[in-house]
């Protein structure tokens, strides 16, 4: 009986991300879907979250200051007979490294596009990595009560630029001022857009694809024109095929707006029929972890200190990937073969926080972490070592050198620095020669909060001398001749207390590898 409710459980469970550029509108999708899920009563609060008014903690600061999202939070909802996990993932590309990671935990991916820009820079980026996991993708044009692109314009340029089949599951009928609704083909209607009465308001189709009976619209050329645009998909696009969305190679394309909450039901509810329930892991060992076996696991894939200033907490996020969760449950933490004792655990909503007593696989539960956790470590329950592969992990670009103010500050100096890179957002290293620390990252904005939270939550005020862009390259240890290092190769060591290189540029690499053939540079461990 236990065992087939966790089976139904699971089956229940929805986790996606949604990606998509700046201002294309993830944020107001967003909160329509916590509407539909009635987690938030009113539109605007997840807006008014970003704007500040619900700012969870001082380093927030620098999200209102310059408008961006850097936290990825968790929000979780029951829909139609589903239990649905929203992974909010950070759209600047600052800290694409926190999204990579985020869509390491989820089972499929949103996308969100601006009818009027297509495909952007951040999208595709995004795309790719969702691409090589092969998670489904479900693609919401936006923004159609405003003038866009042409649709088939934006299909196309999709297809080319994604590399990937579409299929329009629907279709505008006119948009901006002129929108009139949607050609739903995948449901056989026409949804209606209304301006002022909000209640849906779907017309039926008949098997030729026509209105059945006499309506308005049918005296509209732009009528026409969309069932002309039909007939072309019919002929010359893909096919639809449930098989094809689950392996990631074709996406669903959905139109709407988010802001006039037109379409976005349509979309949800579509979604939850094709979206995928929770994934097999593979371990280390190659052994295969069910998300129904008996036995819990789960791996952290993001750390977020004080996200409370009033519990200087740090919390550690946890997708399960097997078994039940429950408080105060012990698992060993396969670094170094740890036991732990999870006895407090979050779950996390758009305005507030609850404890979470239970939860299962796909689900994401936020441990109060003191230090124990790091980002990839796995846990689990049960006899038999359980370890997931590792996280992709980025070469970091651009590099400062980093000192306390305040000499007689070490301590909390040396606190904040561990820290915050255990998060993982930026790398920190140390100069053989002179022992400097070093960090580097791949944006500079992330310098930037490093600077900002030391200050706030470490009261350690840092100077940062910066050094540029470098290229990272890793050297074998037995390699190693510290004679090698010069002023155009800066050799390090990283926290693992492994040697690399941080090179000037490609040309001072080349010279390097000229000079020393027989030694190996990896641009990652
Ligand atoms: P993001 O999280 O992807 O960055 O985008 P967000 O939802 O914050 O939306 C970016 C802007 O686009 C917002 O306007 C939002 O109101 C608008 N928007 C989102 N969806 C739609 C839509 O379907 N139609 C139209 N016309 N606009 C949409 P803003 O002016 O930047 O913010 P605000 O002043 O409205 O809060």
């Amino acid at each position: 009986m236990e065992k087939e409710k966790m089976i139904d459980a699971v089956e229940k469970r929805r986790t996606f991300a949604i990606i998509s550029h700046p201002d294309a509108g993830k944020t107001t999708i967003t909160e329509q879907l916590l509407l539909f899920g009635g987690v938030v009563r009113k539109a605007g609060t997840v807006k008014a979250k970003k704007s500040g008014s619900f700012a969870k903690s001082d380093w927030m600061e620098i999200e209102k200051k310059r408008g961006i999202s850097v936290t990825s939070s968790v929000m979780q909802f029951d829909y139609a007979g589903k239990r649905i996990n929203i992974l909010d993932t950070p759209g600047h590309e600052d800290f694409s490294e926190d999204t990579y990671r985020t869509l390491m935990a989820v089972d499929s991916a949103v996308m969100v596009i601006d009818s009027a820009k297509g495909i952007e820079p951040q999208t595709k980026k995004l795309f790719q990595v969702c691409k090589m996991r092969g998670i489904p993708i479900f693609t919401f044009i936006n923004k159609l009560d405003r003038d866009g692109r042409e649709p088939l314009d934006l299909v196309t340029e999709l297809e080319e630029v994604l590399n990937i089949q579409a299929y329009p599951m629907n279709w505008p009928i006119g948009m901006g001022k002129g929108l009139k609704g949607i050609y739903d083909i995948f449901n056989k209607r026409i949804e209606l857009y209304r301006r002022e009465d909000k209640d849906e308001s779907f017309v039926k189709l008949d098997d030729s694809g026509e209105i059945i009976g006499e309506h308005p619209l049918k005296e509209e050329s732009i009528y026409q024109q969309v069932l002309g645009e039909i007939e072309l998909l019919k002929d010359a696009g893909n096919h639809f095929d449930a098989a094809k969305i689950s392996q990631g190679k074709l996406t669903p394309v959905f139109f709407g707006s988010a802001l006039t909450n037109f379409g976005v039901k349509t979309f949800l509810d579509a979604y939850l029929q094709f979206a995928p329930a929770p994934h097999e892991h593979r371990t280390n060992d190659d052994d295969i972890v069910k998300p129904v076996d008996d036995v819990f696991s789960g791996f952290v894939f993001k750390i977020q200190a004080n996200m409370n200033p009033n519990h200087r907490d740090r919390i550690a996020f946890v997708r399960i990937c097997s078994g039940k969760f429950e408080r105060g449950m012990d698992v060993t933490l396969a670094r170094g073969n740890k036991k732990i004792r999870l006895s407090n655990s979050t779950q996390f909503m758009a305005d507030t926080r609850e404890t979470l007593n239970s939860a299962v696989a796909g689900d994401i539960i936020g441990l109060y972490d003191t230090g124990n956790f790091q980002i990839g470590d796995t846990i689990y329950s049960g006899k038999k070592t359980i370890q997931f592969e590792k996280l992709p992990q980025f070469t970091p670009e651009i590099f400062v050198k980093v000192t306390a103010k305040n000499v007689m500050k070490q301590k909390s100096f040396h606190k904040g620095i561990d820290q915050l890179v255990q998060e993982g957002a930026i790398q920190l290293y140390q100069s053989y020669s002179t022992g400097d620390y070093i960090l580097g990252a791949v944006g500079q904005l992330q310098f930037e909060v490093f600077q900002f939270r030391m200050l706030n939550e470490y009261h350690s005020e840092v100077v940062m001398t910066p050094m540029g862009k470098k290229i990272a390259r890793w050297i074998k240890p037995e390699q190693l001749d510290e004679k090698m290092s010069t002023s155009r190769n800066l050799l390090v060591k990283d926290r693992q207390e492994q040697p690399l290189f941080l090179f000037e540029n490609e040309f001072s690499e080349r010279w390097f590898q000229d000079k020393y053939p027989e030694v190996k540079l990896t641009a990652k461990l």
